[in-house]
């Protein structure tokens, strides 16, 4: 059995940081119940956080992948390092963020320590300024689509600061259109069978003051035939060099749901999502994440014990149901025909 993980009471703006030698990070499996700071000093811990899920979202754990490389540096002895570094950039496999950045941070490694740590802080920095950008261009990007009525959006998954290291990526749209004045509603979808939505978006649209309800995966294709949202906003963890996106499972639900109403769904992700050397859709590694995530939540069962179950982490939704992706950079119109 894992001891249990070591926590320190230091309060945290950042999703993830490096503090004094070691990784810092929100544990997201506490929230929204408890705000617990885990200070993570070795690899194996680094990888048993990613694979709980104390940290996650594409765009954080490339940061973890980044800071991790450095902390395998400071820690590991050299015989071990490459596969200290491979257990890391392998621990979840649907991401690309995570194996891009350890990639990016491990190419440093015979320019010693210094360096290492150079490349993960500026790794840091790219993603908090591309949440920033991201949450700009998709509400000017939903301006135009919608002109200047407030906007009812509805999301899925956890796509805030607790996703990347501040803002996130479709929820800093959101963010950015309360801030602007222009926000309604965000139904945020509870997010089967993690609740990442109910655990953690309710938690961080209700720090942001931002009006919100929460809604049952189920309920959402119903209330988007109903009129209940202009807009879908979805974030991603890879995207295909065709377009087609995986996200968290239910995406692509929600996607065609958003197709038979006629709202528009937009992603939103940073360049360092996309992935030039996956084709399409189809290539795309999905993690299955076992039964237990299935037949229960935390301690308690609701399936008869043994009950086998199938539990697909992410799907991907083709880019033909995608309107637009929204990066840091640029906006794609997959609807034109455009790809990344
Ligand atoms: O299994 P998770 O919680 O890591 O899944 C996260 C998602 O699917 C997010 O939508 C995606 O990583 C984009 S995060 C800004």
């Amino acid at each position: 059995m894992q001891p249990p993980p070591e926590t320190t009471d230091r309060t945290m703006t950042d999703t993830i940081t490096w503090v004094d030698g070691h990784i810092e990070l929100v544990d997201q499996t506490a929230l929204p119940h408890e705000e617990v700071v885990l200070r993570v000093t070795t690899v194996s811990d680094l990888v048993a956080a990613i694979r709980r899920l104390s940290v996650r979202g594409a765009p954080a754990l490339g940061v973890a992948g980044a800071y991790g490389v450095a902390l395998a540096v400071a820690t590991v002895p050299d015989a071990e390092l490459a596969a200290a570094i491979e257990s890391i950039r392998t621990a979840r496999p649907t991401a690309v963020n995570l194996a891009r950045m350890t990639d990016r941070v491990a190419a440093r490694l015979a320019d010693g320590f210094g360096a290492v740590l150079d490349e993960a802080h500026t790794v840091y920095r790219e993603e908090i300024a591309a949440s920033i950008a991201m949450g700009t261009r998709g509400a000017d990007l939903i301006d135009e689509l919608l002109g200047d009525r407030d906007v009812r959006a509805m999301t899925i998954c956890n796509t805030g600061g607790l996703a990347a290291v501040r803002r996130g990526t479709a929820l800093a749209v959101v963010q950015t259109l309360h801030e602007r004045g222009r926000l309604a509603d965000c139904l945020a979808l509870e997010t089967r069978p993690l609740l990442q939505g109910a655990r953690l978006t309710a938690w961080e649209l209700g720090r942001m003051g931002a009006p919100h309800h929460l809604v049952v995966d189920s309920a959402a294709p119903f209330l988007l035939s109903r009129g209940a949202a202009d807009i879908v906003l979805a974030g991603a963890d890879r995207i295909a060099a065709n377009g087609d996106t995986a996200n968290k499972v239910g995406t692509f639900s929600l996607a065609l749901a958003a197709r038979h109403a006629g709202v528009p769904l937009v992603v939103v992700a940073p360049e360092s999502t996309i992935d030039h050397d996956t084709l399409d859709g189809a290539a795309i590694p999905i993690e299955d994440r076992g039964a237990a995530e299935v037949g229960g939540f935390g301690d308690s069962r609701t399936a008869p014990p043994d009950t086998p179950a199938i539990n697909p982490a992410f799907d991907v939704t083709p880019a033909a149901l995608i309107h637009a992706i929204v990066t840091d950079q640029r906006v794609i119109m997959t609807s034109r025909g455009e790809t990344p």
